[in-house]
């Protein structure tokens, strides 16, 4: 019987990627976001690479106990690869409870449920060689000592790492766990159907690499060139995104086929291959004939100087191995680019666009529902109040039972909003 893989975050960069190669190697998936951070493009781009019109996607987020309950009474799960989580390093440190709320939150429902299964669960967590820090030796292995995070987003990493290692070592057996520490996945689908879809300035280099080629942004920054390094700029572990994706292919057919050698493991996904900042910039623009414009800016705090991985135990022990050179990934990113570019000149897909604005909408509706229901408790509550006590915490009342009128109120503009902008986006061009 197929075994069935739940890919938690899905719909994102590096899950639909991810999605795509499992399928490919005969393992059915359920994909769940909350889309928080995507639209339905990947997902769409999924069921066209892979011809699977009928592939589940549920959506909801997994910080929502019961949701996460329901999704797995609904199917069975042999696995989950979790990917739920915010992941802008300078958005944590602005936001730091947003990001330990949700990073931490779902990945703990995701454990509790999936350690509750008849029959236990595989989990694969998707960690960051960001819980290397700035290492002393380079290339690092995966008894590298971990350093204490410079970011709430490091430290979730680093947390959830610690959070999967104790909950298999106390399930007895039920649960299996492998941590993947990423490097630094580029790169897309060679389809141009998939790939990285950042909101608002992109937060990783190659986003701002093609979008400076198009013409979207005017100049690249490249943070430091005096940095103890062949060039001055930093080095990094560039990783194709579809090697990237195979690498959790292997990790789960590990797992279901008992060959693990500890409950939970760890492997470091990269090539072994250090690349600079100027060096793949140039590579980018040799590949693919265009011209990037770029500036030396100084430093940025918290920039690691260099560090890549050695993969040496993901090759040996998972027999996965990184094998698309940076030319073919930097093609695909710009394949990438141009297919967005080609998408908005079209006036791009309706279904798309009708398909992601009706989440949006029933995102809304939840929230409206909640916030009303939250009102009428309030009144409930109040109405139940003795005069004496009511009289003793007026003003007290007066200010909840306002606010949560005024969240109420929010919450349903917020619907007629969301129509409002959907009915423009859909009908925008169709006059003519
Ligand atoms: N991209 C990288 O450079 C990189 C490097 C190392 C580790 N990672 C980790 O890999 C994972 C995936 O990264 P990505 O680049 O694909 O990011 P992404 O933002 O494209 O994908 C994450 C997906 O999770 C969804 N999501 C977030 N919170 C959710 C919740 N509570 N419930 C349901 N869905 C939720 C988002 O909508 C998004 O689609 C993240 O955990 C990230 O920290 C990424």
């Amino acid at each position: 019987m197929k075994k069935t893989v739940l890919v938690s975050g899905g719909a994102g960069f590096i899950g639909s990627h991810v999605t795509v190669e499992l399928l490919e190697a005969g393992y059915d998936v359920v994909v769940a976001d909350n889309f928080s951070n995507c639209d339905r493009t990947c997902f769409e781009g999924v069921k066209k690479i892979t011809g699977r019109e009928d592939l589940p996607l549920e959506v909801m987020d997994f910080c929502d106990l019961k949701a996460v309950k329901a999704l797995f009474g609904k199917y069975h799960i042999d696995a989950v690869i979790h990917f739920a989580a915010f992941k802008a390093v300078g958005e944590s440190v602005a936001k730091p409870l947003m990001y330990y709320k949700n990073n931490l939150e779902s990945f703990l429902n995701v454990l509790e449920v999936a350690g509750a299964q008849p029959g236990g669960c595989n989990v694969l967590f998707s960690s960051s060689a960001t819980v290397y820090g700035e290492p002393d030796v380079v290339p690092v292995t995966e008894n590298t000592p971990r350093k204490p995070a410079t970011s709430p987003y490091g430290n979730t990493k680093t947390m959830c790492e610690d959070i999967l290692r104790d909950t298999v070592k106390a399930s007895e057996g039920a649960l299996k766990g492998i941590l993947l520490r990423y490097f630094n996945p580029i790169g897309a689908h060679p389809s141009a159907l998939i790939g990285e879809l950042p909101r608002g300035v992109p937060n990783n280099l190659v986003p701002f690499i093609t979008q400076t080629a198009i013409g979207k942004r005017e100049c690249l920054n490249i943070f430091g060139n005096d940095y103890p390094t062949p060039d001055g700029t930093c080095q990094r572990d560039y990783i194709d995104i579809v090697d990237l994706a195979r690498a959790h292919v292997y990790a789960v057919t590990r797992m279901m086929e008992g060959k693990m050698k500890k409950d939970c493991e760890v492997f470091n996904v990269g090539t072994g291959r250090p690349v600079s900042v100027l060096e793949l910039v140039n590579a980018f623009e040799k590949v693919n004939g265009v011209k990037v414009p770029h500036k030396f800016a100084p430093r940025r705090p918290g920039d690691v100087t260099a560090i890549w991985a050695d993969p040496t135990l993901a090759n040996e022990e998972m027999g996965w191995k990184a094998t698309r050179t940076v030319e073919e990934t930097l093609k695909a990113a710009w394949a990438w680019e141009c297919h967005l570019a080609q998408q908005k000149e079209a006036g791009s897909d309706d279904t798309g666009k009708a398909t992601s604005l009706k989440d949006q909408i029933l995102q809304a509706a939840d929230k409206a529902n909640e916030a009303i229901s939250d009102a009428i408790d309030k009144v409930k509550e109040y109405s139940a109040l003795s005069p004496e006590e009511k009289k003793a915490k007026q003003d007290e009342w007066n200010s909840k039972l306002t606010e949560a009128a005024e969240k109420a109120s929010d919450s349903v503009k917020d619907i007629v909003d969301d129509i409002k902008e959907g009915a423009d986006k859909l009908f925008k061009g169709k006059k003519d």
